[in-house]
């Protein structure tokens, strides 16, 4: 995929629906009684694949274009799956559902793509092991997909898990709902807490307190109507454009602002951008609004500590930023990206340093030395979504760039590209 340089994005826009809360609304949606209706819904591949491994559970799921209905089973009425479960690229589905498939009284397989393969699945396999669940790993000490589980009683625990991650939170928390007595997840910083906002919406006795969530099994869930907000991680790249695309000025509407995901708009305020939070509500019970930026002459920040769970997905794009900032950016305690889709220290640094930019990797993050004129490169994504579209800004700002498995957007975003030059006026 080429893209060209451009200046003057002009014009609105609003992003398809949050990919976490998509995934949990069907997941939940599942193992509650009654029929969730969820509207915003994101079509993307990965809650694709959340929807068929549920279908392959025996649940009913009907889905037009971004409303899906949801026949619940209730908590115990999932049937099991005759194939092995194909988590595809997904993350999110592989880690949460194994919480569930954990406590339920039949066996099941779970394996996704290449990348799921090379995935940490010991963060989950741990404390689901402690909680009494039978799963077991393939690959270097049993700790990557394919996954395999099978019935065992389950006691809840009290887990103090050594990283920020909301999958490995739902996961344990999901765990939870099936155990015999209370359990609780403490994490070092807090990550996104769409499980318990959304566990009891479903009815779940979930209770938050500074960095620890713990969760009383219940009877039963009962089915919700969810409205998605707009993906702020999907936001970052059009917040990103209108900031450094000379001559821009662009309204995302209906973006979801929860506390624990919107790290993104206080590091674009400390690098001085112009960027206002419009119509401030809720929908559904998380908080949403709409976002106004304009291009900005920006200057180099830090990003670190706590503030990483809260925009560990933006860190790319924040990178694409920071190098047409004045200034050093340093992003740090960020060894999380490592893991992700794509090893995406190393992506980020290879792309940013093929278009001329002044990068060093370190082991936790990265080093920018921004404000150098960069060039067009050809950029491999890696198939990793969010490396495709934070190189498609990248372009937009700099000089033509060809972006190899641009399709990969599809992940969590299929009309980028069209969204993009929409934007563009093409
Ligand atoms: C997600 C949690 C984050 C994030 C991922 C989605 C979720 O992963 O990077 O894109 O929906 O729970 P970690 O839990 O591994 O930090």
């Amino acid at each position: 995929m080429i893209i060209k340089k451009h200046t003057n994005l002009r014009g609105e826009i609003s992003v398809p629906g949050d990919k976490s809360i998509s995934h949990r609304s069907i997941m939940f949606g599942a193992i509650s009684k009654g029929i969730t209706h969820v509207e915003g819904f994101l079509p993307g591949a990965d809650c694709i694949s959340t929807i068929e491994c549920f279908r392959s559970m025996g649940v009913d799921i009907l889905r037009e274009g971004d409303k899906v209905r949801v026949e619940g089973k209730g908590l115990h009425g999932l049937k099991a799956p005759e194939h092995v479960l194909d988590t595809g690229n997904s993350g999110t589905t592989t880690r949460l559902i194994s919480g569930i498939l954990s406590g339920q009284d039949f066996e099941s397989s779970l394996n996704g793509d290449e990348s799921i393969r090379k995935r940490p699945m010991g963060r989950i396999i741990t404390p689901l092991k402690m909680m009494g669940a039978d799963i077991s790993g393939s690959g270097e000490n049993g700790m990557y997909a394919p996954l395999t589980i099978k019935p065992s009683h389950l006691t809840g625990i009290d887990y103090n898990s050594p990283v920020a991650s909301a999958q490995v939170k739902s996961a344990v928390l999901l765990a939870g709902l099936y155990a015999d007595g209370k359990t609780s997840v403490t994490e070092p910083s807090l990550s996104r807490n769409h499980t318990e906002l959304m566990l009891k919406g479903f009815g779940a006795d979930v209770i938050s307190d500074g960095l620890t969530a713990v969760i009383c099994p219940p009877e039963e869930l009962y089915a919700q109507d969810i409205q998605v907000p707009g993906d702020i991680s999907s936001a970052a790249y059009f917040i990103a454009a209108g900031l450094i695309v000379p001559g821009s000025e662009v309204l995302i509407r209906n973006v979801g602002i929860n506390p624990t995901r919107a790290g993104i708009i206080e590091v674009c305020k400390a690098m001085g951008g112009s960027i206002s939070l419009l119509n401030e509500r809720s929908a559904g019970g998380e908080p949403a609004g709409d976002i106004l930026v304009k291009y900005s002459s920006l200057t180099g920040t830090v990003v670190e500590g706590d503030m990483i769970p809260t925009l560990i997905d933006e860190i790319p794009i924040i990178a694409v930023m920071a190098a047409f900032a004045k200034g050093r950016t340093v992003i740090k305690d960020a060894a999380e990206l490592k893991v992700k889709e794509s090893n995406r220290i190393d992506t980020v640094c290879e792309g940013l340093k093929a278009m001329g930019c002044d990068i060093t990797p370190t082991d936790d993050g990265m080093i920018i030395e921004g404000g150098k004129m960069l060039h067009g490169a050809s950029i491999n994504s890696y198939l990793d979504h969010r490396i495709a579209m934070s190189f498609a800004i990248a372009a937009l700002a700099s000089g033509e760039c060809d972006i190899e498995n641009a399709e990969c957007v599809n992940i969590s975003y299929p009309n980028f590209y069209d969204d993009l030059a929409r934007l563009a006026g093409n």
